[in-house]
Parts: structure tokens; C-alpha cells; sequence
């Protein structure tokens, strides 16, 4: 662990140095959802490739970039393109970009994702404020010895997802009269899609709403006491909901579909959230 934490220092000193300004939020861009950084302005895109220490984005619809710049008046720094652990990463190189964002003064977080609707009463294009997670599946990313820097061995998750930025998230949606949902967002592994059983599971247990990435850095960005907001954009009903099977290309058309409503709902976050 010694290692990572030079590695986060190595890291954090490079975009110290590229950087003009601190940024306020930090948001992360889920499968298809990534054109949001095109309304970012005064940009400065720095691929990961460039980035000492970070991995590189594999998943389609995950480009691979970290955009800094101005988003609603604010300072914001945007991630295109996520780890996930089913391409291969460890739960520590998923959590990497977080700590980086933590270490560089970032306080405040919005995880967006694609997932599977698993509540019946919604329906693709649906988005989801998320209220609690299970993460039961999910290896934790606190795993090995402690990183005092950066907060306790064992930190509380009774509010992952702030409750103040959930408020001023679904104000944010009354004023542009999008509908939004809230819900409970369960983790699976991937890459493959979730049978019916394991929806059905799912459900029993009490999720809304499914998908392979999230949990991990919420999870990590708890530990190090930011606040949180998590968006999930239902891109298709879960496995065994329809009578039909599941694909990446109805999860990317959906993203593409509802991009701009996600986008002037993000900026409009970012904009009111003090
Ligand atoms: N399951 C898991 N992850 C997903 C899904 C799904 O149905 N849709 C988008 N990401």
C-alpha cells in the first residue's frame, strides 16, 4: 500500500502541474455518456495514456480521457472512460482516478452509469438517482492494509449517496420537468449480463437496478469522506424482465438516446450544487 500512495503522489504531482484550477467536482461518465464532456469549456484533456500510473480504458464507449475545465460555472473534472474490474483491473486500479481526484482537493463526486432496470414500473431511458447500493458481489476495494492518509480501516456507508445532493438533484429535475427516479443500484460483476434468476434474486433483495461498475468507487470515495451523488441511466430492462435477450448496442443507443437530457441534468447539478 505504501506503493499505491507514491504512485497517488507521483500521479497527483504530474496534473498538479497541467492544471490551472482545483476542481470543485469530479464526475465519471458511464457507458455512452461520455459527450458530456464536450459542454465542458476552457478545456484540457489529458488522455490516460499520458497519465503516469493510470491504466488504460478498454470497455467500448469508454474513451479514455480526463477532461478539466468549466461545467455550470464550476470547476469540474470529467473521466471518460471508467475501469471496471471484468476488464481485468484490480479493485485498487479502479479505485485509482478517486484517490487521484481526493489528493488534488476534490471533495465532491458524481458516479454516473448504464444499467438493467430490475424495478418493472420503469422503462429504458429512465434515469435514477441512487439511493443505496448492494455490493455484495463486489470485491472491496479497502481490501489489504489500511491507507491511514486516506481514511479508517472501517468506514461507515449508512449514506453513501449524499442526501443533500440527492435533494438538490431532483430540484434540479423539477426545474428542467424531467421525471427522475430513485432506487437502489445492485452490483454484478459482468461482463456477462445477469441471468433471470439472478434478477429475480436481485429484486427479492430489494434492487431497482443493476450494473457493473459503481460500488467499487463509491466505496473508495466514502473511505476518503467525499460527498457522493450516483445517476444511473436505465438503458434496458434487466434479464428475464422482457421476452428478449440483452446486448451492448441497445445499452449504447439508449446512453446516446437520453444524452442530452443527462447532460443538462449533470450541468444543472454541478451548477446548484454548493
Ligand atoms: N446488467 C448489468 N449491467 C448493465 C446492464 C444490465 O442489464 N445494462 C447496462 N449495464
Amino acid at each position: 500500500m505504501e506503493d499505491t500512495l507514491s504512485k497517488l503522489k507521483q500521479t497527483v504531482g504530474h496534473l498538479s502541474l497541467k492544471i490551472r484550477k482545483k476542481p470543485y467536482i469530479a464526475i465519471v461518465l458511464g457507458s455512452g455518456l461520455g459527450s458530456l464532456a464536450n459542454s465542458i469549456q476552457n478545456k484540457l484533456e489529458v488522455p490516460y495514456h499520458a497519465i503516469p500510473n493510470f491504466s488504460k480504458a478498454t470497455a467500448p464507449g469508454h474513451e479514455g480521457s480526463l477532461t478539466f475545465g468549466e461545467l455550470g460555472g464550476r470547476e469540474v473534472v470529467a473521466m471518460k472512460g471508467r475501469f471496471h474490474h471484468y476488464e481485468g483491473w484490480s479493485m485498487n486500479e479502479v479505485v485509482f482516478p478517486l484517490r487521484v481526484f481526493k489528493l488534488l482537493g476534490v471533495e465532491n463526486l458524481i458516479l454516473t452509469n448504464a444499467a438493467g432496470g430490475i424495478n418493472t414500473q420503469f422503462k429504458p431511458g429512465d434515469l435514477m438517482l441512487i439511493q443505496d447500493h448492494i455490493g455484495f458481489f463486489a470485491d472491496n476495494p479497502l481490501r489489504g492494509a489500511n491507507m491511514d492518509e486516506l481514511g479508517v480501516r472501517f468506514p461507515d456507508m449508512s449514506q453513501v449517496y449524499d442526501r443533500d445532493m440527492i435533494q438538490v438533484a431532483t430540484e434540479c429535475a423539477m426545474k428542467l420537468q424531467y421525471e427522475v427516479r430513485r432506487g437502489i443500484y445492485a452490483y454484478a460483476k459482468g461482463p456477462s449480463y445477469e441471468t433471470p434468476a439472478e434478477i429475480r434474486a436481485f429484486r427479492t433483495m430489494g434492487a431497482d437496478a443493476v450494473g457493473m461498475s459503481t460500488v467499487p468507487e463509491a466505496i473508495a470515495a466514502r473511505h476518503m469522506g467525499m460527498k457522493v451523488l450516483g445517476i444511473s441511466c436505465i438503458t434496458n430492462m434487466a434479464a428475464g424482465v422482457l421476452e428478449q435477450t440483452l446486448n451492448h448496442e441497445e445499452v449504447m443507443e439508449t446512453g446516446k438516446k437520453v444524452e442530452e437530457k443527462f447532460s443538462k441534468l449533470v450541468t444543472e447539478i454541478v451548477r446548484s450544487w454548493s
